[in-house]
């Protein structure tokens, strides 16, 4: 479905000076890999190894310095946003910083369903309602404010957002680091729940281990910008060749 294409992203650090010589940071360096529909792919690894990163250009929020990504066999990066955003969507690690404070849930949610799906403000509305419904949202929820909801609620608002536009493929950065563990099962339950019911695909970020063996059929173990290991869950944890996974591993209490 995803063919990610030796994908490289340089940042540069201390301005744009041509005077200075301002610091390359190479975030993510010649990363390839393949997602085929229905695989929940896990990509591990340290803080400001790149995941991120990747996962941004992924969605399209950044471009990659080199490479190329294609869905079915065409290119991605020549698509508008609206076009990427119809086939992949975002959720951020932290749902509160990913919601407008000045918003309502319902502001939040239309503005995705009608300029993706272009639909008219009654069509929406019903749309809104369903998903809600499938994250098990009271309807009360539209009328709040991103303060007045648990860390929880704005997770699954975040994720509400991300089926508005019925993309298939999701990538899921982080989604559920900044939840305490009962609510962190509770929101991958509803994650496999919604993969069936929409027939999803989602690319799965994380820094536990223990979370990405439960969750995912594939793991890429992604080290200082690079995919170091890739391969079914079960050999990467049974089987581990790279050093690096064999200390995620060991270090799994
Ligand atoms: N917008 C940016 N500008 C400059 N450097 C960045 C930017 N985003 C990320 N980086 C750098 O790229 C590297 C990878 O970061 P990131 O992708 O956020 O890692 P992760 O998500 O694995 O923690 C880090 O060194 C980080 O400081
Ligand atoms: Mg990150």
């Amino acid at each position: 479905m995803l063919k990610i294409d030796r994908i490289s992203k340089n940042f540069f650090d201390g301005g744009n000076s041509i005077f200075f010589n301002s610091k390359k940071v190479e975030a993510v360096k010649n990363v390839s890999i393949e997602i085929y529909t229905g695989d929940i792919l896990g990509i591990i690894g340290e803080s400001g190894s790149g995941k991120s990163t990747l996962a941004k250009i992924i969605a399209g929020i950044h471009n990659p310095t080199k490479g190329d990504i294609t869905f079915k066999g065409k290119s991605l990066l020549n698509l508008s946003q609206r076009q990427r955003n119809n086939l992949i969507q975002y959720v951020f690690q932290d749902p509160s910083n990913s919601l407008n404070p000045r918003k309502t849930m319902m502001q939040s949610l239309l503005v995705p369903t009608t300029y993706l799906l272009g639909l008219r403000k009654d069509k929406a509305y019903t749309r809104i309602k369903d998903i809600l419904k499938s994250v098990n949202l009271p309807l009360e929820t539209l009328d709040k404010y991103p303060h007045e909801l648990s860390g929880g609620q704005a997770q699954r608002i975040a994720i509400a957002r991300s089926l508005l536009s019925k993309s298939p493929l999701i990538v899921l950065d982080e989604p559920v680091s900044a939840l305490d563990v009962i609510i962190q099962e509770k929101i991958l339950q509803l994650l496999k729940k919604l993969k069936t019911e929409f027939n999803l695909s989602y690319i799965f970020i994380s820094h536990d281990l223990a979370v990405v063996e439960n969750f995912c059929n594939k793991i890429a173990v992604m080290f200082h910008g690079e995919f170091v290991e890739i391969g079914n869950t079960k050999k990467i944890i049974n089987e581990p060749a790279h050093e690096y996974t064999k200390l995620l591993i060991n270090s799994v209490p």
